[in-house]
Order: C-alpha cells, then structure tokens, then sequence
C-alpha cells in the first residue's frame, strides 16, 4: 500500500454540530458529490490534492480527513497489526512528530486512550523497522495528524490534513471578551442567509468575528489563505506545486469590486481596537466600518440587509439583570431603526432572548462550545410590531 495523492479516497469533513447544511452547501457549490453526511461532517470521494483547496476555501469546515486504509478491526491486536501494514515509512519522515487523535466507538473498549497508544506504537513501530528510526509522538498538531474511526468490528484512519483546526484562521490576536469561533460565526452567517451582496450591520461586535468573517464572504477571500501551517505539509508527499496551484486559484476567486457595506460597532473602545485589529491582520480591515457606540446608535445603510448581533448571556446574578435590559432595548432597535432589514440574535439564553419582544421567522440551533445556543431570525418590515 502506498500513498498516491491523485488517488480518490473517501474524504470526511467535519464540521461543529449543527453546521453541516452549511457544510454541505459549501462543499457541493465546489462541485463534490456528497456520499454521506451525519450531525458533524459529511463524506466525499477527493484526492490528497483535493484536499488542498478544501482546506483552503471552506469557511465551515473544521478538520479535512483523507482516508488511507480501512480494515476488519476486532480487537486491539487486529489494531495494531493492520495498522502496522500500512507503508507509513513513505508518508511521515522518521524525524518528524505525529500525533494521534481517536473515535471509538466499540463497547469493548472503555480506555479511549488505549487505542490511539497502539495506533502510534503500530505507526512509530513500522517506521523505526522500515528505516531504522523512530519519530516523536504527543498531543501537538502542529506537524502530521492521523485520526482513527474505529466503529464495532470495522476501523477507518485518515490523515489529518488540516492539522490543527480550521477555525484557528490565525488573525484573532486579540480575542477581546467571549468570541465566537470564527468557524461558527461563518456557518451564523450563512444560516442567517448573508451572501455578501447587502449591508451586513454587526452592533456589540467584540472581537470582531462575525464582520471579519462577513468580510471574507462578501470578498470571495479563502479563509485558509490565512494560515500558514497545515498537518499535510509534513508529510514526506511532495505538494509544492498543488499547494501553489491551489493557493494561485484560490487568490483568483477575490472579488475585485468593493462589496456593500459591512459596519461593526461596540460601546467598548477596547473591543474596537481589537476588532480593528484583528481586521488588519486578516487583510479585510478597509472593507468594515468600524463605529464606537452603543447598539442603538449603529448607523444603518439602506436596506435589505441583516443585522446581527451576539450579545452575551452571563449567568451571574444582576448581569442577568442588565442584559434583561439590554435584549429588550434590541427589540426596540429593531423596531425603531433596522425596518428593511433581517434581524438576527445568537444567544444561549432562552430566558433573555424573550425580552426581545418580536415574533422570530426562524430559531436554528447551534453549539458554541458546551453550550446549546439559537440563532433568532426576525423580519423587520416597515412597522413591525410585537
Ligand atoms: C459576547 S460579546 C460579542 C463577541 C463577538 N461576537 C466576537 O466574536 O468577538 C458582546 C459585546 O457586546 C458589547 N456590548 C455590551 N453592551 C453593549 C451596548 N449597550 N452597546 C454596544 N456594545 C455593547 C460588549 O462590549 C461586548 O464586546
């Protein structure tokens, strides 16, 4: 067995839970036929160089697995010899790292640990015979990344292409208070049905993720043209030239035409600075206005257009209170100032988001982090009423 990267290979992308309409959408519109999908990823069949751009163009996408070998999986015995029969001197040099990340979902194994340690000593094992030395293994995925699928008697294992999470873009430098991931605020915006091609008003905008990320939509920028470090640059295929290829086509989907306005606005000069910020280093910072203000105040362009806000949530007692007040001057601001518009709220608080006061078109759920939270979807025509 050896690693061709022209080979198709069931390809798996992940995405967060709930995300994969979103996914999905992103994936088909590159023209890859779906095989596939679950709660958290969907299937296709791509190559290694396929690869490439998936990681680079996604807005969505969490990791890109590339499917090496699948085989009969029993026991951990089986594990280990299967796993030690793949060529994996011809994919990792013997000088690198590597490291092991695992699903398991077999009732006989209850150490979830125990299998990734015999997936890597199979690994490390193989190579140190093959070639008569070892590489390092541990937590760090900042070099090759192979992941296990291990699901009663059957075993799938991927190279990790990404590497460390897509959602890491590498320009947040400063995170301000409770940022979204910017994956997460990529799939909030395309659920809220932003296209780019109208006003994107972003009020209590923190770190400044969701107009970042509104920004690289609306100027056909690949979010992966970010980062500089992905899993399968370290791996002994050489890439080079579909890596440049992939990057030249990718920097060609940039739209050369300003698009609508996108305005981020926070009453925390902190927050705006850190928005600015980050803007800047993610190349987008002249495509945003950026407003220090309350909420209420944000200018409003000439609808249609959305508006999206993600306050916060806190639980803490008399913050609670505050926030009661603050969602419910949302809905005022809504009422009063965006008529044209599609409000948007992402909370994880049932309770406050119903001192917003609007009947919503549409509640879609999400999780950030360990949090289950809403996307609320409100249609603000010219007076709207409770
Ligand atoms: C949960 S954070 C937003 C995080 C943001 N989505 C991100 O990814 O960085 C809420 C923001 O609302 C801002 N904020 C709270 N009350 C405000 C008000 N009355 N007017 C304007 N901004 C406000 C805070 O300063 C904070 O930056």
């Amino acid at each position: 067995m050896s690693t061709d990267p022209n080979k198709k290979s069931l390809t798996r992308v992940t995405c967060a839970q709930h995300v994969t309409a979103y996914l999905r959408a992103e994936v088909e519109a590159l023209g890859f036929e779906i095989q596939d999908e679950d709660i958290a990823g969907v299937h296709i069949g791509a190559t290694l160089v396929d690869c490439l751009k998936l990681n680079l163009t996604l807005h969505t996408a969490q990791h890109v697995l590339w499917q090496l070998t699948k085989f009969r999986c029993p026991t951990p015995k089986a594990l280990y010899t299967q796993v030690a029969a793949y060529a994996w001197e011809e994919l990792i040099p013997n000088d690198s790292y590597v490291s092991i990340t695992s699903n398991v979902d077999n009732p006989k194994i209850t150490n979830s640990l125990y299998p990734t340690r015999v997936m890597k000593d199979a690994i490390v094992d193989r190579i140190a015979e093959k070639t008569g030395a070892r590489p390092d293994s541990g937590p760090d995925k900042a070099k090759i990344v192979v992941h296990l699928y291990w699901k009663g008697d059957r075993a799938w294992v991927y190279l990790n292409t990404t590497g460390q999470w897509l959602a890491d873009r590498g320009y947040r430098k400063l995170p301000h208070h409770a940022p979204m991931r910017e994956t997460l605020a990529a799939a909030v915006l395309l659920a809220a049905g932003y296209d780019g091609t109208t006003p994107l008003v972003n009020p209590m905008c923190g770190a400044g993720t969701l107009a970042i990320e509104a920004a690289l939509i609306a100027s056909g920028r690949a979010p992966g043209l970010l980062r500089s470090n992905y899993s399968f640059m370290h791996t002994l295929i050489d890439l080079d030239e579909p890596w440049a290829a992939a990057r030249r086509d990718a920097h060609s989907s940039n739209k050369k035409d300003a698009p609508p306005p996108i305005i981020a606005t926070d009453h925390d000069p902190t927050a705006i600075d850190a928005a600015r910020r980050n803007a800047r280093v993610a190349g987008v910072e002249q495509l945003i206005e950026f407003v220090e203000c309350d909420f209420a105040d944000t200018p409003i362009p000439d609808g249609p257009g959305h508006v999206i806000l993600n306050p916060a949530y806190g639980e803490r007692m008399g913050e609670k209170e505050q926030l009661a007040v603050d969602y419910e001057r949302i809905g005022d601001f809504f009422k009063q100032s965006c008529a044209g518009y599609r409000g948007h709220v992402f909370t994880g608080s049932r309770e406050l988001s119903k001192k917003i006061g609007l009947k919503t078109s549409r509640r879609q759920p999400f999780m950030n982090a360990q949090i289950e939270c809403r996307l609320l979807s409100y249609e603000l025509y010219t007076g709207t009423t409770s």
